[in-house]
């Protein structure tokens, strides 16, 4: 492909292309300051590629997810998460000796150093599992250092991934049982990953509890769905701070904050917040579409539009009929699910939501899935933050293996004030 050309001050200067093996095209911006003297302003890096990476390839123009190739509906329909985490990390679907001991590996390290244990006890009840969830996966990094050139091997950085994917569901629950005041439930290893999950978070030592399959298949997905979405915010804070070479603890922890927010994985919470606002006021969801519709409102439809996505949201499609299907199976009658579908006609058949191409996306109908299931809405965004592990993992694991990459640091352009004498305070 030509290079391109950009014109500056009436002088000509001229920018390779590189182009992805999907065929996208970036215009190779690495030298455009020193040549030029000037800077790339995209604030929101709506046009800004950071990196070439090899993990997720999506066309929000087509509504196309594959995570190392394969769409994302095939691997929803036939893989388990923990043969995605493989996929993802890994960069290969793993063969049954590599996924059993993937499995085996992951089984055995779910424990949490029991000193652990006080630190969910110093919280408040109503503390917010994501705070704690930030909180003890950046903990981790004091109990499993990487300080030395030994232990930043690559044996050792793996230690660490099969640490943190077998752990972060142990602290998970825990967060949970701490809320609720109920005992911690120890990992089982006879349990599968997901299974396992579900146990430390409804068992009770009191009772037997038996795993529901229904649940177990629904979770499944769900982790699926949310596994990898190539540069979105949080994976971009997980790359940023991972590239001033801190810890995979560290940088992932960074990442569980990032998604906090209601603008990106807190938005499945905010959904069911919203579905239930609108319940709670007659269920007139039609008003709920002009306050959107109002900027002067505040309000946006929650779950509603995605930065790519700009047709529709592959994971979104897969999750609303799972979300039929799961209820039905538990024989639950959620009225949220029946406002959700009609926020949805609605929105979609109006001129302002096909104007600014603004579709459900993955998290409209994730937390009726989450309810369904007798999740909490506070832990929605923590079940995220378990689904997108290993794409942060793999995104945080392929910066550091390339040679090549550097410390994030972008420039700016400077509005404020021009030099100025410092005015002593009694001449204030
Ligand atoms: N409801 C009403 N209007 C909306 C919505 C919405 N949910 N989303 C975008 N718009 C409008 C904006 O007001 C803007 O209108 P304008 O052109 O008249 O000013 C236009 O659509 C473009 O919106 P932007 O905010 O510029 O789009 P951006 O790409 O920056 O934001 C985002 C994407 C954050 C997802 C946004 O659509 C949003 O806030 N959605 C609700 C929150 C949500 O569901 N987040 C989850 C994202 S998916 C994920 O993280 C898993």
């Amino acid at each position: 492909m030509d290079n391109a050309k950009l014109i500056l001050n009436g002088q000509e200067y001229e920018f390779p292309v590189i182009v992805g093996s999907e065929n996208e095209v970036g215009i190779d911006f690495r030298k455009l300051r020193a040549t030029t003297g000037a800077i790339s302003f995209d604030p929101g890096y709506g046009n800004t590629g950071a990196t070439e990476s090899a993990i997720t390839f999506i066309n929000g123009e087509e509504g196309i997810l594959r995570y190392r190739g394969y769409p994302i509906e095939q691997v929803a329909e036939n893989a388990s998460f923990v043969e995605v985490c493989y996929l993802l990390i890994y960069g290969k679907l793993p063969s049954k000796d590599e996924l059993t001991k993937f499995e085996n590996d992951l089984t055995h390290h779910t424990l949490l150093h029991e000193d652990m244990k006080k630190f969910f006890e110093g919280y408040p009840a109503n503390a917010h599992p994501m705070a704690i969830m930030a909180a003890m996966v950046i903990s981790l990094a004091t109990y499993y250092p990487n300080l030395n050139e030994n232990e930043s091997s690559a044996e050792m950085i793996n230690l660490n991934i099969i640490r943190l994917l077998a752990k972060v569901k142990t602290l998970a629950a825990f967060a949970y049982k701490k809320s609720i005041g109920q005992p911690y439930i120890y990992p089982r290893n006879d349990l599968n990953y997901v299974e396992d999950f579900l146990h430390m978070m409804f068992a009770v030592p009191a009772e037997e509890y038996v795993v529901n399959p229904v649940v177990a298949r629904a979770l499944n997905l769900l982790l699926i769905l949310h596994a990898d979405h190539e540069q979105n915010c949080s994976t971009s804070t997980v790359r940023m701070v991972g590239s001033s070479g801190a810890s995979l603890f560290a940088s992932i922890g960074a990442g569980v904050t990032a998604l906090w927010g209601p603008l990106h994985g807190g938005a499945n919470q905010a959904v069911i917040q919203m579905l239930e606002r609108i319940r709670d006021d007659g269920s007139d969801y039609k008003k709920y579409v002009n306050m959107a519709k109002d900027r002067e409102s505040g309000f946006r439809l929650m779950g509603f539009g995605h930065r790519v996505y700009k047709n529709f949201d592959p994971r979104a499609r897969i999750l609303k009929e799972a979300a039929d299907e799961v209820l039905n199976e538990l024989g639950i009658d959620d009225p949220l699910l029946s406002i959700a579908k009609n926020l949805e006609e609605v929105a979609l058949s109006d001129e302002y939501f096909i104007a600014r191409k603004l579709y459900p996306n993955v998290d409209f109908y994730s937390g009726i899935i989450y309810r369904a299931m007798g999740i909490p809405t506070n832990m929605f965004t923590v079940m995220f933050t378990m689904g997108r592990l290993p794409g942060w993992i793999a995104q945080w694991k392929e910066m550091h293996d390339d040679p090549t990459s550097r410390i994030n640091r972008p420039r700016q352009i400077y509005t404020g004030e021009r030099n100025r004498d410092f005015v002593p305070l009694d001449k204030r």
